[in-house]
């Protein structure tokens, strides 16, 4: 883990309320990163860092995917090319997966798409298939790069304005018989990941989940993150998401 300077070298929209900014080191290459871990990233004139997975990455160039919702996320969209700021990383587990597991279900909802979508290139020799939820067709995203890896890619918004009515949580179960996934690969708000331990338990597929709790220092000091993860004798610990995490086994969160 380290500290980088880093310029801008993107910064776009792609749909309502989402954007990508992509940056690369001012000087050097970033160090080795793994797909499901995240950044801090210090947002010129604020104090507090903010965390952000890694959607695209290599030691040349990060691209983080951002939803705006506050006075940070606001701050990142008038970021332009040239401009300059630091980040953190690489933090957090990041996703692993085991030889068992051949086929891969990436679940996500809004931006939570954004750190599934490294996995299929991290481990290319699975089969995946994608179930991508939006609000409405304003806000979908993510779908062509999901499709270019994944053999199937089922998008659902709420309201049915795109794709399947829904969400992608029932777009899952219809097919879950015919796929038989040996995984799943979850994140995004809390309702979705109860509604995907929920068809881990009914189907007797391990599931593991990103979790995006509030955090401070993001390296495992100010315990700011704690999250309640039951252990292997029953008792509940509080976990800090972004040095333990932020990836658990789904079964294991206490939602
Ligand atoms: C490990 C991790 C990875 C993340 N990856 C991404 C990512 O790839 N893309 C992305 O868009 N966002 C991601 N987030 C969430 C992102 O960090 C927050 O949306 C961002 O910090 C908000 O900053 P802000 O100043 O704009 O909002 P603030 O002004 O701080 O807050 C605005 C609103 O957003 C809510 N909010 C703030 N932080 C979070 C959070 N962590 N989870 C849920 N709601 C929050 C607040 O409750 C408030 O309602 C991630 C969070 C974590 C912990
Ligand atoms: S954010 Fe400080 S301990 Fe996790």
């Amino acid at each position: 883990m380290k500290d980088y300077l880093v310029r801008v070298t993107e910064n776009k929209k792609v749909a309502e309320d989402l954007y990508e900014l992509t940056f690369a080191p001012k000087v050097g290459k970033f160090e080795q990163m793994k797909c499901g871990q995240f950044l801090q990233l210090q947002i010129p004139g604020l104090l507090l860092r903010r965390p952000f997975c890694l959607y695209k990455f290599d030691s040349d160039s990060i691209t983080v995917a951002y939803a705006v919702v506050g006075k940070g996320t606001e701050k990142m969209v008038k970021l332009k090319k040239g401009d300059e700021f630091k980040v953190t990383l690489p933090l957090g587990n990041g996703w692993t997966l085991q030889d068992k597991h051949k086929k891969v279900v990436l679940l996500g909802g809004g931006v939570g798409c954004a750190p599934l979508a490294y996995v299929p290139i991290t481990y290319p020799d699975r089969e995946y298939f994608s179930f991508l939820g939006f609000a409405d067709k304003s806000k979908v995203a993510f779908e062509s790069e999901m499709s270019k890896k994944c053999k199937l890619t089922v998008v659902t918004t709420d309201n049915g304005s795109y794709g399947e009515k829904g969400f992608p949580t029932q777009a899952l179960e219809k097919r879950l018989r015919e796929i038989q996934p040996d995984v799943i690969l979850v994140c995004g708000p809390r309702p979705m990941l109860k509604a995907a331990a929920r068809l881990a338990l009914a189907y007797g597929i391990s599931a593991y989940a990103s979790t995006e709790e509030r955090m401070g220092c993001g390296v495992g000091a100010c315990l700011v993150c704690a999250c309640a993860v039951k252990q292997a004798d029953g008792s509940v610990a509080m976990k800090r998401a972004c040095a333990d995490g932020p990836i658990f086994k789904l079964e294991d969160l206490v939602l």
